[in-house]
């Protein structure tokens, strides 16, 4: 049985959590908080122990906290980080790197420039066995996640015969559970978005990938227009679903008006899943091809899809599993086929 400590408890740690209580090789050994607030209350009543820093442990006098980050860490044998994005790397120098503990970070750290948490980008479809071994990994974050679910399929698929994508990313405003955050009333562009260098990391740095993004009011999921040139005449769309039948969390959808369509259906049928999918889903009813481009659509469950990888990479580095082995466990907890399936049959094609 391996020790695992989860620092910080947001939308992702919270969620990598209650996942973890649930896999018989893992003991959670605790959470961290840094804001004396409700969510103490919660994490507490959900049985598990809360860890503070220790030069805020007199802020959280009113709470049965079971000490201080900075002695949990001793015990475990591996960090999950789950801080706001730049403080992984904080604390990989000032925690992780000191005690010499393996730690994975989020998708809001960087593996370029100074402040680079790790020389690696996970992605199980594509990386998977480059993280075994390794003390300090980033997980990818869910649009770059999301993007790798597509992308990896079709190069397999048809190589050479690929020219270029084109991918625009609709964002999400803020996560369901972030009550404090307003949605603004706005298009908003974001200048050189980080998805495509990150992306490349693991696809190749010299793939014909081109990303532009801007951010819409909702919480409801990412969406992903791409836009794929072949060499001469694109594929029919059954074609390319086809690809996608037997993927691991690429679930293809007909009916689905909108991604809240999605979040609902989610939050009826599986109601311990934090109206979570985890995965991604084709919007088959919109791919078209036209000459040499097929275009299409997918949903990017923001919160959800990058759950499973880190259960994946946290197999990788601490067990040293064989991507088989790690995936099957991942399929047991997570039941990935049946979110799948029961997905694709509620939003079927319509005869
Ligand atoms: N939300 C998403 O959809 C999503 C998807 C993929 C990847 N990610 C990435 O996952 C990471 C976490 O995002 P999130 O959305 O879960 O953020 P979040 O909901 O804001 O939660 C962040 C958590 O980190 C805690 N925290 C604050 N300072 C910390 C520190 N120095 N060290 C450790 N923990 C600290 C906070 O504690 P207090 O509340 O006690 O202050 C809070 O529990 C980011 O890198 C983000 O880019 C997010």
């Amino acid at each position: 049985m391996k020790k695992v400590f989860i620092n910080g408890y947001g939308s992702i740690g919270s969620r990598i959590t209650s996942f973890l209580k649930d896999d018989p090789e893992i003991t959670v050994v605790g959470i961290g908080k840094y804001s004396p607030d409700n969510k103490v209350k919660i994490a507490i009543s959900r049985d598990l122990n809360v860890y503070v820093p220790e030069r805020k442990l007199n802020d959280f006098s009113d709470y049965n906290i079971s000490g201080s980050i900075e002695s949990v860490l001793d015990e475990c044998d591996l960090v999950i980080d789950a801080s706001p994005g730049g403080h992984g790397y904080k604390n990989k120098k000032n925690l992780y790197e000191p005690k010499n503990i393996p730690a994975i970070y989020q998708g809001g750290e960087s593996i370029i420039g100074d402040e680079s948490v790790s020389d690696l980008l996970f992605n199980s479809r594509a990386n998977y066995d480059l993280a075994l071994g390794k003390k300090h990994v980033m997980q990818g974050s869910c649009n770059v996640t999301g993007m790798g679910r597509i992308l990896e399929p079709l190069r397999e698929k048809f190589g050479d015969e690929l020219i270029r994508f084109d991918v625009t990313l609709i964002r999400r405003w803020a996560d369901i559970e972030q009550t404090e955050k307003n949605v603004s009333d706005t298009i908003e562009m974001t200048e050189k978005p980080h998805h495509g260098d990150d992306v490349k990391l693991y696809f190749g740095k010299d793939a014909p990938l081109y990303v532009r993004a801007i951010k819409v009011p909702t919480r409801q999921m990412h969406l992903h227009i791409m836009d794929i040139r072949f060499k001469d005449i694109a594929p029919k769309p059954s074609e390319i679903h086809s690809i996608f039948e037997n993927e691991f969390g690429v679930a293809t959808l007909w009916t689905a008006k909108g991604t809240k369509d999605i979040r609902d259906f989610a939050q009826r049928t599986w109601l311990d899943n934090f109206t979570d999918t985890n995965m991604i889903h084709i919007h088959a009813n919109m791919t078209t091809s036209i000459g040499d481009t097929v275009q299409m659509m997918y949903s990017d469950d923001q919160t959800g899809i990058v759950i499973p990888e880190n259960h994946m990479l946290m197999q990788a580095m601490l067990f040293g599993k064989s991507y088989d082995d790690a995936f099957s466990h991942t399929q047991s907890i997570f039941n990935m086929n049946e979110k799948k399936q029961a997905l694709q049959e509620n939003f079927a094609k319509n005869d």
